[in-house]
């Protein structure tokens, strides 16, 4: 990973700072960063986890389709009662989508670890990895329990930042180094999987 990139990563929020917890008051400094395409520093080089991470972004574009003034809108007062049912809608079908997604992901990068022996020779990377996974899920889920028809545009913008961190930050920090693991001269599991680069 180029200290750049490690910088950047850094500098973002944690997905363990308890400032990182839902917010459903306006953030008036946000903007949504451009739609991330996965830059070829976030490129793991192994075909299916590389796929799976296109298909997040796939997920942001369609998050950020849902609701036409996501960024600025304080709640959805403005909106018909016709406009919130289909918005709360979309995004309940999306959120479906992606805890799905979420727990296939991340089963396929857990047994990655445990089949590479990542986790017998660094237990604490793969704890922190799995940790960090964890607290994706949870962040997830807070978004479905938040889940009210009054406040979709600002329960999009949260999402929409989360999944942002995820392929910047989690990306860079986490599945990088269990690719480099996985695909090093002596893996292993080099043969059996598909390179991407
Ligand atoms: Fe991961
Ligand atoms: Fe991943």
């Amino acid at each position: 990973m180029s200290n750049k990139l490690l910088e950047a990563a850094l500098s973002e929020e944690n997905f363990h700072d308890p400032r990182c917890a839902i917010a459903t008051t306006p953030d008036k400094a946000y903007r949504h960063p451009a739609l991330p395409t996965l830059p070829a520093e976030l490129n793991t080089g192994l075909r299916v986890i590389d796929f799976e991470h296109q298909m997040l972004l796939s997920s942001m574009a369609s998050l950020r389709q849902i609701c036409h003034d996501f960024e600025a809108l304080e709640d959805c007062s403005n909106c018909t009662a016709k406009t919130r049912v289909h918005c709360e809608g979309d995004l309940i079908a999306l959120l479906g989508d992606l805890l799905v997604f979420i727990m296939d992901h991340f089963q396929t990068e857990e047994k990655l670890m445990r089949d590479s022996l990542l986790v017998m020779v660094d237990r604490d990377l793969c704890e922190a990895h799995m940790e960090d996974h964890a607290a994706i899920s949870s962040k997830v889920q807070q978004v479905v329990a938040a889940l009210d028809r009054m406040r979709t545009a600002s329960l999009i913008r949260e999402l929409d930042k989360l999944l942002h961190r995820w392929i910047t930050n989690h990306v860079a920090l986490h599945d990088l180094w269990l690719a480099r693991w996985v695909l090093r001269e002596d893996s292993v599991l080099k043969t059996e999987l598909a390179i991407n680069r």
